[in-house]
C-alpha cells in the first residue's frame, strides 16, 4: 500500500515504482499523468498470430483455456511480439459458466455453443455458485503470469450478466437475441433470476483472478448495445452494478469476513473497465454501473463519448478493426484522430473499439502500437 500525491491510499497489487501499479495503463486507468497514451487490443492473443495458431492447431479452445501452461504462453505472445502495455489473460467469458456446470462448447468460426439452452427456473438452477477450486487453472495461470510479466500489468476479465444470459438462452450467438429479450419481456422474475446467479458467478471469477494478482479487471458485456437504455438500465444495469461494484464492497469489511484477502490485492484498489458494442446511448448508463474506465466502439468519438460519460471516468477505445485492414497513411490518420479527441478525456487507454479480427496483419498491430508511443510520448515532452 502506497500514499500517492494527492494523499489517496491506492490498494494496488504492486506499487513499487515501476511495478504494474505504476505502468501507464493503470496509471490511464486511474486519471493519473502517464509518460505516453497506454495501448493493448482486445483479442489481441489470438488468430491473428501464426504462434497462437500453431499452438492451437492440436488444442480445442476450452481445453486451452484450462492448461495453464499454454494459457501463460498465449497470454505473453502479443506482449512480446507488439510491446503493448498490458497483457489479457487468455481464456473466454463462457469458461466460468462451464465450470459451473452448463455443457457448453466453443465451435471454430461459431462461438459458444450451449448444449441445453436455459429456458426455465429449473434451467436457472443447473448454473452452479463457484468457488477458486472449480477455477483452479485460472488461479494457476494467473500467478504464473504475475511472475512473468514484471512491470507489465495482466487485465482479468469476465463476461456481464446479459451477454452471458444471451448465449445461455440462445443456446449459440444470435444477431438478434429475439429468444433472449423475449424471456426478458415475457418473464421478467426468470430474467432477474437469471442474471442475478450470472452475477454471482461472475463476482466469483472475477476476485478469483483478482486475488491470484491482476492489476485490472475488464467487464465484457458486448451485446449490451442491443437494448434501448430504458430497457438496459430495467433489466441489465442493477446485475452488472452488482459485479463492478461488488469489487469495492469486498473492501468494506462487510459481509465477507470469511476472506483472507492481503490488504495489498484488496479489489478496491484493482480499475475496472466496462466495454460493450454499440453502446453509444448506453455510455453514461454502463459508467454508472461501477466502471473506472468505460470502453467505447468506433461508432462514437472519443470526446462526445467523454460527454455522455463524465469527467470522473476515463476511456478506453475506439479504432474500428477494420481500418487495421486499410493502408497504412489511413492508419496512420486515424491513430491521430482518436489520440486528438482522446485528449478531452480524464484518462485515455488507446484500444480497438472491438476485437483483431482474424486477418488482421499482425505487423500492423505492432506499428499501431510504436505510433500510439510515439505520437503521444512526443505530446508529453511539450508538457
Ligand atoms: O482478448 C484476448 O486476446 C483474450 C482472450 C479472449 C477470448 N475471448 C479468446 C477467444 C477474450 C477476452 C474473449 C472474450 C469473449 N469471448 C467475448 C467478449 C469480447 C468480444 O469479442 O465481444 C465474447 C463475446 C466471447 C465469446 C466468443 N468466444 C466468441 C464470439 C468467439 C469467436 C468464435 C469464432 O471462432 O469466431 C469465441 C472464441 C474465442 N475466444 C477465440 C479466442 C481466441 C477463437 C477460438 C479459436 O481460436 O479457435
Amino acid at each position: 500500500m502506497t500514499t500517492d500525491t494527492t494523499g489517496t491510499v491506492a490498494r494496488d497489487g504492486d506499487s513499487r515504482p515501476g511495478g504494474p501499479a505504476d505502468s501507464p495503463f493503470i496509471r490511464a486507468c486511474r486519471r493519473r499523468p502517464v509518460p505516453h497514451t497506454p495501448v493493448w487490443f482486445m483479442r489481441q492473443a489470438g488468430r491473428s498470430l501464426p504462434e497462437y495458431r500453431e499452438i492451437r492447431a492440436s488444442v480445442p479452445m476450452l481445453e486451452s483455456c484450462r492448461r495453464p501452461e499454454l494459457v501463460t504462453e498465449i497470454t505473453l505472445q502479443p506482449v512480446r511480439r507488439h510491446g503493448v502495455d498490458a497483457a489479457i489473460l487468455f481464456s473466454d467469458i463462457v469458461v466460468p459458466v462451464a465450470a459451473a456446470g452448463i455443457d457448453l462448447d466453443i465451435v471454430p468460426g461459431t462461438g459458444p455453443v450451449v448444449a441445453e439452452p436455459i429456458r426455465t427456473a429449473a434451467d436457472v438452477e443447473r448454473i452452479r455458485r463457484i468457488t477458486r477450486d472449480d477455477v483452479s487453472y485460472v488461479d494457476e495461470a494467473v500467478r504464473q503470469l504475475v511472475v512473468e510479466l514484471g512491470d507489465t500489468p495482466l487485465i482479468g476479465f469476465a463476461g456481464a450478466p446479459f451477454t452471458l444470459a444471451s448465449y445461455l438462452v440462445e443456446g449459440g450467438p444470435s444477431r438478434t437475441h429475439a429468444k433472449t429479450k423475449a424471456l426478458m419481456y415475457g418473464d421478467p422474475e426468470l430474467w432477474h433470476a437469471l442474471c442475478a446467479r450470472l452475477a454471482e458467478v461472475t463476482l466469483a471469477f472475477l476476485r478469483v483472478q483478482i486475488e491470484a494478482g491482476v492489476s485490472a479487471v475488464q467487464l465484457f458485456d458486448s451485446w449490451a448495445g442491443a437494448l434501448s437504455e430504458a430497457d438496459y438500465r430495467r433489466f441489465v444495469l442493477p446485475h452488472s452494478t452488482t459485479v463492478l461494484s461488488g469489487l469495492v464492497d469486498d473492501c468494506s469489511g462487510s459481509g465477507r469476513g470469511d476472506r483472507r484477502a492481503e490488504p495489498e490485492r484488496s479489489p478496491a484498489g484493482v480499475p475496472r473497465i466496462h466495454f460493450g458494442v454499440g453502446t453509444a446511448e448506453l455510455l453514461g448508463a454502463m459508467g454508472e454501473a461501477g466502471a473506472d474506465v468505460v470502453g467505447v466502439d468506433w461508432r462514437t468519438p472519443l470526446d462526445v463519448a467523454t460527454g455522455r460519460i463524465g469527467a470522473d471516468k476515463a476511456v478506453q477505445g475506439n479504432l474500428d478493426p477494420c481500418v487495421l485492414l486499410a493502408p497504412w497513411p489511413v492508419v496512420e490518420a486515424e491513430v491521430r484522430r482518436i489520440l486528438e479527441q482522446g485528449r478531452a478525456a480524464p484518462g485515455h487507454v488507446f484500444n480497438l473499439g472491438h476485437g483483431v479480427l482474424p486477418e488482421t496483419d499482425p505487423e500492423v498491430l505492432t506499428r499501431v502500437v510504436a505510433l500510439v508511443h510515439e505520437l503521444s510520448s512526443r505530446r508529453a515532452d511539450q508538457g
